[in-house]
């Protein structure tokens, strides 16, 4: 039998829908805009895509929308130096500096020159912390469009066996501190995990997120199990271009219960849920 799929495209659309809403409010209500601030260094046309669409989905939500696009060659100090006009701009709620960033830039020094309050990618060391203590954070965008997703699916998560394929800090960690904090029983499984595909075997959630074309087969699949495919890999087959995921979807869709599709599965929701964590950090600095 074949899973259930879930349509991140439109579920996407509906957290869109609810966060301009709330942007509608707050305008009439308080006369106050949410503003996203998004920077990009270099002409990675990967990059240029995201925050092209970033941008528009932005204006869409009637939020204002700031882009900075730099030369690659940048320097240091110009970038911290354009962080710190932007940590100071009222109008700016968000930040978000796009990844990867040229190799003569220290990514870690960037991001945490970004006020925590305005960091809506949740990548600043103190958000990192606090969402690890369980305290209120600016939670990163794709697991937290993740963990929406799977919360709509079972209501509660208390008790179920997570693992996480993948350790990086953008997905793979920030995933299993949120599936912590659901009451999950969680593994990190990674490149070097002993028999990895019995580990996860053992997941009623298997949220993969490695950056592997099509690296786990169905087999690896409890059945009825729910698959969250986190990746977005650029593949070539029989002479065609394909985005493929993390999974193979034609063997894991006839194991699993449900199972997020690549395109439409995860994508959709981080765009979404960046607009959702800019809104929050507006209503955060207005309250
Ligand atoms: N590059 C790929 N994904 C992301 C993301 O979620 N945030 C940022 N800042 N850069 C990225």
């Amino acid at each position: 039998m074949s899973a259930q799929l879930i349509d991140g495209k439109a579920f996407a659309a509906t957290v869109r829908e609810k966060v301009a809403t709330q942007v509608e409010k707050l305008k009439e209500v308080h006369g106050i805009t949410p503003g996203l601030a998004v920077v990009l260094v270099g002409e990675d046309p990967a990059s240029e895509v995201y925050v092209r669409n970033k941008g528009k989905q932005t204006l869409e939500c009637g939020m204002n929308s700031y882009e900075h696009k730099l030369s690659s060659d940048t320097s240091e100090a110009d970038l911290l130096t354009l962080i710190e006009t932007l940590n100071a701009d009222p109008a700016v709620h968000g930040i978000l500096v796009q990844l990867p960033l040229p190799d003569h830039l220290d990514s870690d020094l960037v991001i945490n020159a970004i006020d925590p309050a305005k960091d809506v990618d949740g990548f600043h060391i103190s958000n990192v912390g606090l969402l690890a203590t369980g305290q209120k954070a600016m939670v990163p965008c794709t697991p937290l469009g993740c963990l929406m997703m799977l919360r709509d699916h079972y209501g509660s998560l208390s008790g179920l066996n997570a693992v996480v394929v993948g350790r990086s800090n953008i997905v793979g960690k920030p995933m299993a501190q949120l599936l912590l904090r659901d009451s999950c029983t969680v593994t990190i499984a990674h490149s070097r995990t002993k028999d990895i595909a019995e580990v996860c075997r053992g997941a009623d959630i298997l949220v993969a997120a490695v950056g592997r074309p099509e690296m786990i087969p169905g087999n690896w699949v409890k059945p009825g199990a729910t698959v969250i495919d986190v990746g977005i890999n650029r593949i070539e087959r029989d002479g065609k271009r394909k985005l493929v995921g993390d999974v193979d979807f034609a063997s894991a869709v006839e194991v699993a219960g449900v199972i997020t599709p690549v395109p439409g599965g995860v994508g959709p929701m981080t765009i979404a849920c960046l607009l959702a964590n800019t809104l929050t950090a507006c209503c955060r600095a207005h309250d």
